[in-house]
């Protein structure tokens, strides 16, 4: 899997399948499954450690989980996210500590933020680093959205990520995460730009889709989210549940309306 593939998935029509994963051993079943990016997801904080939210997540964290990842995955695109604090200082920072995220095996850094990202993006791409931006409900500015709702439900918030998606397609994101957005607006930013977007809480019309992998096998002890599925519900090991996750978004029949807002 590589850029070039990723680029062409979405001028196909073909689903982009992604997971998070945080160590060596699911990286192998998703590969097995077909699991197209692997998402090293600073969700970890949560669904690993316990904690709250995604803010006290360090460097050392997401370099050792990309680490356990990179060991066994062979085929699967690597996007790991940079944690909070690590990369909204300065572009020169967020070099810094994309440049350490890379060296532990990821292909792409991910972070979070509209328009106010774009001269950080521009900076570690022009230097060799692909950059997946993360707009909608973005977990590390919980404290400043008020919790975990949906995003860009009036016009003046929906014209503002439209803006903001282009502006990082413009800036050299090669992938977009649209999280908690309405279904229409997912569509319409899709659309509008030429770079993939993997949605969660976005709609089916997203060119992929990504669920946190504790969600999808219904093991968070937290509340589950209205647009994940538990896919361990029927599936016979956690290989098979995997499995109809990847079949499931390859062929539409998730998410559906019922997952979507
Ligand atoms: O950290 C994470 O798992 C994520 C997904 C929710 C997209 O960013």
């Amino acid at each position: 899997m590589n850029l070039t593939t990723l680029q062409k998935m979405k001028q196909d029509s073909e689903k982009i399948a992604v997971l998070t994963c945080y160590d060596a051993s699911f990286a192998v079943l998703m590969e097995n499954a077909g699991v197209d990016i692997l998402l090293v997801g600073d969700s970890l904080g949560m669904v690993l450690q316990g904690e709250k939210s995604t803010l006290p997540v360090t460097m050392r964290d997401m370099q050792y989980h990309t680490r356990c990842v990179a060991k066994t995955s062979q085929k699967a695109y690597i996007v790991t996210d940079m944690p909070f604090g690590s990369y909204q200082l300065s572009p020169e920072q967020a070099l810094q500590n994309a440049t350490r995220i890379m060296a532990s095996g990821a292909h792409m850094v991910k972070l979070e933020g509209g328009t106010i990202m774009t001269e950080t993006i521009r900076f570690l791409v022009d230097r060799g680093i692909p950059v997946c931006g993360h707009l909608g409900l973005t977990p590390q500015s919980v404290h400043q959205l008020g919790g975990y709702r949906v995003q860009g439900r009036d016009q003046i918030a929906a014209d503002r990520l439209i803006k903001d998606a282009k502006a990082l397609e413009k800036a050299g994101a090669s992938l977009l995460v649209l999280e908690m957005v309405p279904a229409a607006l997912a569509k319409t930013i899709t659309d509008s730009i030429s770079i993939p977007t993997i949605g969660i809480g976005a709609g089916p019309d997203c060119d992929g889709q990504v669920l946190v992998l504790h969600d999808m096998l219904g093991i968070y002890a937290g509340k589950s989210p209205k647009f994940s599925r538990n896919f361990m519900q029927g599936s016979e090991s956690i290989q098979a549940a995997i499995t109809a996750y990847v079949q499931a978004v390859k062929s539409g029949d998730f998410p559906t309306t019922e997952h979507s807002y």
